[in-house]
């Protein structure tokens, strides 16, 4: 399943290739002791040499900090923008842009499957604050289009692949209706990372990440980023950024940076993981539907072959059996972790229902019960393929 010419549409002979950005774009060697490794800079505050006497413009971390910097760097070289952003998480990030581009009583266009906390943001947060939004099956353009609003819109906001339910958008062409009417389109590409789809080279305005995910990769940090191409929205987000704070700390934006230089080398084993279980899955009789974009039978294959290069580790599947079974599954899995995020080096299972989408039960991103949802990691396969198959067989007893 892997796509034969990788994208990356905006690939110039002279931009280093992505595992190159990836180790070096903004980790120059430390100019006074030669130190390779990027140091984490834990400090508040800088000397300064005389009043306003600013050291390459460092002043208060909370503003900027050398090692969110080198992160912030490097996430912009892998994502084709000019700006990178670090937060505090996925989330703060969101919250800053959206608090950025939008106004009370303006108006987004928001996806039919989303990230549960994406949804809660805009429902519970957002909405009280006066932004008004409208749900659209991202998956179908016309659909997207009729609910754009033309002058009043300021946002169309995919996922894609989207969480849970793995269902694409197609990025340049939505890129073009939020244009046509005014509108900028940012894309969560938490689930393909970087590596895998780019979509500044597709038309995105703004890319969001939950670096907690691919990009830090090890379960060991939260954080969030944002990458912007255009000038004068990079000054917006930086001004928001430093007023309302929700910035990574060095520590974090360092294991971010550390994460993102392998991020290669995981994403193709993820990839290839994650091809072998779905083949495993579809051989089950338990299991209704395989959840892959990767799959000629998924709806969102022919885009997916457009703008990614290869499918990612996520895999979601349906149990024959219903809600209980799909729950069994989860708690009898001993090598999948049960536990919410993804994207780590260890494979993780989900009941999205109950877990991580509990937020949008009852809206229009309510997912299915029977839904199971892998976060597969790098370990043998062997012993992932065997762990799924002793917990589907005590979930059917
Ligand atoms: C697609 C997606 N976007 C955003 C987020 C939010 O990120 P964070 O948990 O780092 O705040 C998540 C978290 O799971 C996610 O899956």
């Amino acid at each position: 399943m892997t796509n034969p010419a990788p994208h990356d549409p905006t690939r110039h002979p002279e931009t280093p290739g992505f595992e190159t950005r990836a180790i070096h774009a903004g980790q120059e060697p430390d100019s006074r002791t030669g130190a390779v490794a990027p140091a984490i800079y834990a400090t508040s505050t800088y000397k300064q040499d005389g009043v306003g006497g600013l050291r390459e413009g460092y002043e208060y971390s909370r503003t900027a900090n050398p090692t969110r910097t080198a992160l912030e760097e490097c996430l912009a070289a892998l994502e084709l923008g000019s700006r990178g952003f670090a937060f505090a998480s996925g989330m703060a990030a969101e919250d800053t842009l959206l608090r950025t581009i939008c106004n009370p009583g303006d108006h987004v266009v928001i996806p039919n499957d989303a990230y549960g906390g994406t949804f809660r943001l805009f429902d519970k947060v957002l909405q009280r604050w006066g932004l008004e939004y409208s749900v659209a099956p991202v998956a179908d353009v016309d659909a997207v289009r009729t609910a754009v609003q033309p002058g009043r819109t300021k946002v169309v906001w995919v996922e894609t692949p989207t969480n849970p339910l793995l269902g694409i958008a197609d990025i340049a062409a939505l890129a073009g209706v939020a244009h046509e009417a005014g509108a900028l389109l940012v894309v969560d590409n938490t689930f393909a990372s970087p590596y895998l789809q780019q979509p500044m080279g597709l038309g995105a305005d703004v890319v969001v990440h939950s670096t907690t995910k691919y990009c830090g990769g090890h379960s060991d940090v939260v954080g969030g980023a944002l990458v912007v191409d255009d000038h004068a929205l990079a000054e917006e987000i930086a001004f928001h950024q430093n007023s309302v704070g929700a910035v990574a700390g060095p520590f974090d934006a360092w294991l971010v940076l550390r994460g993102l230089k392998t991020l290669g080398v995981r994403m193709d084993r993820h990839c290839d993981n994650a091809e072998r279980i779905v083949e495993f899955l579809q051989s089950r009789s338990d299991v209704t539907e395989v959840v892959y974009p990767g799959l000629e039978s998924h709806p969102g294959q022919a885009v997916a072959a457009k703008q990614m290069k290869r499918y990612g580790g996520m895999v979601s599947f349906r149990h024959r059996d219903g809600e209980q079974a799909a729950v069994d599954v989860c708690n009898a899995a001993r090598i999948f972790t049960l536990g919410e995020s993804l994207g780590g080096v260890e494979s993780l299972i989900e009941h999205p229902g109950r877990m991580t989408h509990a937020s949008a039960a009852g809206s229009p991103l309510e997912v299915p019960a029977d839904l199971v949802r892998l976060s597969v990691g790098i370990e043998t396969v062997d012993d992932l393929l065997a762990d799924l198959a002793q917990a589907l067989d005590q979930a059917g007893r």
